[in-house]
């Protein structure tokens, strides 16, 4: 009778515990999972991808994802209290180089020897991406070669400082081997984000301005190098821009959570933001580069780096050419049997510009189909 006392006692306890564990992973979950910012710019790239020019946006209550907003908010206090204390005032952008491949674009025969320069915002502790780039779109021979048989394209790997001394070590010997790595002596950290853009711009300005095009890309994409160059081939040679245009974002939506769609009224009035790119693709011709670069430096410097680019543009007057296909995430990707069946399938995905949170088998598979011809 005492034993299966016990025992009732003991598995009550256990039920308890195994309640309070389930709730605790749903929980952390929750917490973990949850990307509110980028579920966000795909739901609002949809719908301007769709050609409206919607000076609102459409969607904005969501009951369900603001009560979640609260408990974030708390968990994010860091970064929103950085963005609260955030200075308005532009930033003279006086940093030394810790890495800088000089040799990178100086070696072209004449100013139109390059074609492309790619910079890629890339965070130091991603070799592993950087390495995938340089096998695919960043390797010199997934380009066409112009002149003395050099490749049309180059591409650099942007990085902050960083604190950990072997992470430094590892960058070194990287960027000894590789010579593709510009380091600025900026702390690495997300919201200095718009710093490594300006400092894209200006490595771009001072040192490989003979490219005619550049194009701005972050680490955790693909890029269809054929199609690019083909694009480019009949592009204008000045003020030329593609990418994904974002326009009339809300600054403070019911669905920011944090971050770009949250931004407090002391940093931007403004309900909504001027037409930005999204910043994980896009292009430019060098001359916009150059542009940008010169009012960056006049500009407030702002937290979010793909909304500053769109500010610059602003200013300069030079409009944002939109591509629905130039930068897809979350597409239904057909399997491999499926493209076999079906050349719709084959011929809509030859049509993509770029491509951005899949997985690396995914993305060779992509890569596979993008290169075929070659
Ligand atoms: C979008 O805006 C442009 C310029 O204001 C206008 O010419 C065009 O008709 C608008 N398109 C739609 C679908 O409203
Ligand atoms: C950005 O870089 C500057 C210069 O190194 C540094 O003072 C600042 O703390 C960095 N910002 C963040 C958020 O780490």
């Amino acid at each position: 009778m005492a034993m299966v006392h016990t025992c009732f006692r003991f598995g009550r306890r256990l039920t308890i515990v195994i309640v309070f564990a389930v709730a605790f992973i749903i929980t952390l979950n929750n917490i973990i999972t949850y990307q509110p910012v980028d579920d966000y710019r795909r739901e609002n790239s949809r719908d301007y991808n769709s050609g409206s020019n919607a000076t609102e946006p459409q969607r904005q209550s969501f009951p369900n994802l603001a009560r979640k907003s609260q408990w974030f908010r708390y968990y994010l206090t860091d970064q929103q209290i950085a963005v609260q204390n955030w200075k308005l005032s532009p930033d003279p952008h006086n940093f030394h180089y810790l890495h800088n491949p000089l040799g990178m674009c100086s070696n072209a025969q004449g100013p139109s020897e390059i074609l492309l320069v790619i910079f890629v915002n890339s965070s130091p502790g991603n070799a592993g991406k950087r390495a995938y780039i340089r096998n695919t779109f960043g390797s010199y021979y997934a380009w066409p070669s112009q002149g003395e048989g050099q490749s049309a394209m180059r591409i650099v790997f942007l990085l902050g400082a960083v604190r950990d001394n072997k992470l430094q070590a590892d960058i070194n010997f990287e960027s000894d081997f590789y010579k593709d790595i510009v380091q600025e002596s900026f702390i690495d950290d997300y919201l200095n984000l718009t710093r490594k853009t300006i400092m894209g711009m200006k490595w771009v300005t001072h040192f490989c301005r003979r490219a005619s095009y550049t194009m701005k890309v972050d680490d955790d994409i693909i890029i269809n190098a054929p199609l690019v160059y083909n694009i480019l081939q009949t592009a204008s040679p000045t003020k030329f821009t593609l990418g994904t245009v974002l326009f009339a974002t809300p600054v403070r939506s019911p669905r920011g959570l944090y971050g770009k769609f949250l931004t407090p009224e002391s940093l931007y009035p403004d309900k909504v933001y001027p037409p930005y790119f999204n910043g994980h693709a896009y292009l430019l011709s060098t001359d916009v580069v150059e542009n940008i670069y010169r009012v960056s430096l006049e500009t407030d410097l702002f937290p979010w780096s793909d909304v500053f680019v769109g500010m610059c543009l602003k200013k300069l007057g030079i409009r944002l050419r939109h591509s629905s296909r130039f930068l897809s995430g979350g597409f239904p990707m057909a399997t491999k049997t499926e493209l076999a069946e079906n050349d719709n399938a084959l011929d809509e995905i030859r049509e993509y510009v770029s491509v951005f949170h899949f997985t690396v088998p995914i993305m060779n598979q992509l890569w596979e189909i993008w290169t075929r011809e070659l």
